[in-house]
């Protein structure tokens, strides 16, 4: 799932017939030694929290650490505890945050197998242990810090700014109606956090050259102004078996977003304006 992975030859074999052969990354196994960390002796109501834990420093192999906390000395969200654990019990924790009310997208990870955000989760609605790990697919910077590099460098492609080729009006802005601006509800919300690209499986397989949920979705958000003059280039830079046509409509990535919001629409929404300028 994660990078870092061991050594290993893989074989992938499709009705007995070898397909391809793969040589996972150094580190990737799940098998470093665990470390538990005991729980305050009286808790009244405590909960086990296993997290993913690397690091680039040393040579071991990822491992899942526990922490037990008592909720009834905890704030009501999953970064909340981790905020506590890191203060508290083991300061070596990593982790990103910073607005803490879903605003920055930073702390997108994740829990019990569904990405979200940690600042959003509420713990209450998590049953038993609850198990953090890194957003998958993406490179481990450490802990539960992905590396998000390759994806800023496919938001920078996609160019996401208002481009035009005629002056503004003389000394006037650019204005919209209430019903242009209406157009970019559902689009302006997307925080970035990147929970949509990496739920979404055609992304983790091609994410070298398919621009993924999150960055389609932003670079709907220009095509959908109706101040930005230049449709037909931002068309022409997307129109691609890889960089759009890679999404299947599986959508993942509508149901994981925290912010509620529909990726696989924006996505429907520029193939068929490519089609309709083809027409
Ligand atoms: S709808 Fe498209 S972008 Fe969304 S998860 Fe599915 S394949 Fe990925
Ligand atoms: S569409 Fe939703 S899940 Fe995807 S990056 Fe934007 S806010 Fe995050
Ligand atoms: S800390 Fe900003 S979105 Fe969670």
């Amino acid at each position: 799932m994660m990078d870092n992975h061991a050594n290993a030859s893989r074989t992938l074999f499709i009705r007995g017939v070898s397909m391809a052969e793969f040589a996972l990354p150094q580190h990737s196994k799940i098998s470093g030694k665990a470390r538990s960390y005991p729980g305050a002796g009286e808790a009244k109501a405590p909960k086990t929290f296993k997290i993913y834990r690397w690091s680039p420093d040393d040579d071991e192999n990822p491992r899942f650490d526990s922490y037990i906390l008592d909720l009834e000395d905890c704030g009501p969200m999953v970064l909340d505890a981790l905020i506590k654990i890191k203060n508290e019990i083991d300061p070596t924790l990593t982790f990103r945050r910073s607005c803490r009310e879903g605003i920055c997208g930073s702390c997108s990870m994740n829990i019990n197998g569904t990405n979200t955000l940690a600042c959003t989760q509420p713990i209450e609605d998590l049953r038993g242990a609850v198990q953090i790990t890194p957003l998958p697919h993406m490179e481990v910077v450490k802990d539960l810090v992905p590396d998000f590099k390759h994806f800023y460098a496919q938001y920078a492609s996609i160019e996401p700014w208002l481009k035009t080729k005629t002056p503004p009006p003389a000394g006037k802005e650019r204005i919209q109606s209430p019903d242009q601006r209406e157009e970019l509800d559902g689009l302006y919300e997307c925080i970035l956090c990147a929970c949509c690209s990496t739920g979404c499986p055609s992304y983790w397989w091609n994410q070298d050259k398919f621009l993924g949920p999150a960055i389609l979705l932003q670079a709907y958000r220009w095509l959908a102004d109706s101040r930005d003059e230049m449709t037909g280039e931002r068309l022409d830079q997307l129109e691609d078996p890889f960089r759009l046509y890679r999404c299947h409509t599986i959508m993942n990535c509508a149901n994981v977003c925290p912010k509620g919001l529909n990726p696989a629409k924006a996505i429907a929404e520029i193939k068929k304006l490519v089609v309709e300028r083809d027409i």
